[in-house]
């Protein structure tokens, strides 16, 4: 069933642009967003003054991601919390609370008893969740569905990618309702939305020159990520995926705070993963990430640098550059994060592990 891969997580990545194609795919209609499972009345959610997003791990991850579409869209301050320490923090919850839970399995035990916490308060429950008749979207007051298919290997990708695109459909969702957003500007999103599916493919088929610098990179024994606004969670999400799989020491840090700690570890031939927002987007946050690659270079990085395609301001510093298409700032994770999966698997893979199993890891952590 791995149809020619070396691994389910080589499919899964793989079949990327047809996952995130199904997540999207009907929800738009007679000029309304509509989402089949979101049972929440619509006076209710006009009333949220506050979203808070539980998840762990990779889920986790992907709520970073969304916080930045969600509160710029809607105006609602975004939480987002580890499902296991909001339940010991006596969290504020109120039923002007939406609380989204996002789990892949739907059955991982600390978001749940983090969904019947904040259910205990009164708060609305939606969950993101891939897999239906699963425990925490039964639990939960509305859902939506990846609709990703099965993921088998125990580190996520396309259910990543998934996730963040449903937040993104419940982000816009939440806009129209609320009145932030009218038919035509939430069009003007999907478009772009919908043309995310051709874009993933794209770097999909650009795939073989991060699979060689893997191989490459076999002996790495620890690596660097930096990223800046939605590139922060990406860069905590490369790294996560580097020691689940190829136990490799390897850390995500938001590029801003070099100075205040991290750069202390860059030495000579440190290999640091920079995710670069587009230059077409708001230009101090593009210029800084630039400066922050020269800031490791000078000290003997090794920058392999994740660029928009045509950004040749990068040029320069970089010893690698890995080309993404372009695309609005807050949709560029679902591209810039495909080379770093790329990355661990083939790294993984190249160092003979069990990719699908990784050492003291399980698909659904069902106990606390
Ligand atoms: C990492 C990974 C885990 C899960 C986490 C939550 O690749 O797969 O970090 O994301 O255990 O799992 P779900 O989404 O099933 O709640």
């Amino acid at each position: 069933q791995k149809s020619g891969y070396a691994s389910f997580m080589a499919k899964e990545i793989h079949e990327q642009a047809e996952a995130i194609a199904d997540t999207l795919v009907g929800r738009f209609e007679n000029g309304r967003l509509t989402l089949e499972d979101m049972l929440i009345e619509e006076s209710t959610l006009r009333s949220i003054d506050k979203i808070i997003v539980v998840a762990c791990g990779t889920a986790a991850n992907a709520g970073e991601v969304v916080k930045y579409a969600i509160e710029h869209w809607c105006r609602i301050p975004v939480e987002v919390e580890l499902a296991h320490e909001f339940r010991y923090r006596d969290p504020i919850v109120s039923p002007k609370t939406l609380v989204v839970a996002i789990s892949q399995s739907g059955e991982t035990m600390d978001t749940l008893m983090a969904v019947r916490h904040a259910k205990e308060q009164g708060a609305k429950v939606v969950a993101i969740c891939n897999t239906r008749g699963s425990t925490i979207p039964r639990e939960s007051d509305a859902a939506i569905y990846l609709h990703v298919g099965p993921e088998i290997a125990v580190a996520s990708t396309k259910a990543y990618l998934g996730q963040i695109s449903a937040c993104y459909l419940l982000g816009l969702y939440l806009a129209q309702v609320r009145g932030n957003f009218y038919g035509d500007e939430i069009q003007a999103v999907l478009d772009d939305l919908e043309q995310i599916p051709a874009k993933i493919q794209q770097v999909l088929d650009g795939s073989e020159q991060v699979e060689q610098l893997a191989r490459d990179m076999v002996d790495a024994t620890s690596v660097l990520f930096l990223g800046r606004h939605v590139g922060y969670p990406t860069a905590l999400e490369g790294a996560l995926k580097l020691k689940e799989i190829a136990y490799i020491h390897a850390e995500g840090f938001a590029a801003g705070e070099l100075k205040h700690g991290p750069i202390a570890l860059v030495e000579d031939g440190q290999p640091v993963f920079v995710v670069v927002p587009s230059p077409r987007g708001r230009d101090s946050l593009h210029s800084k990430v630039v400066s922050n690659i020269q800031e490791v270079r000078a000290r003997g990085a090794r920058t392999l640098v994740i660029a928009e395609e045509g950004d040749e301001d990068v040029l320069p510093y970089s010893d690698v550059v890995i080309r993404y298409p372009q695309t609005r700032t807050l949709f560029a994770p679902l591209l810039t994060i495909i080379p770093l999966q790329i990355f661990a698997c083939e790294l993984a893979t190249a160092k003979g592990l069990d990719v699908d199993q990784p050492r003291n890891l399980a698909k659904s952590v069902t106990v606390e």
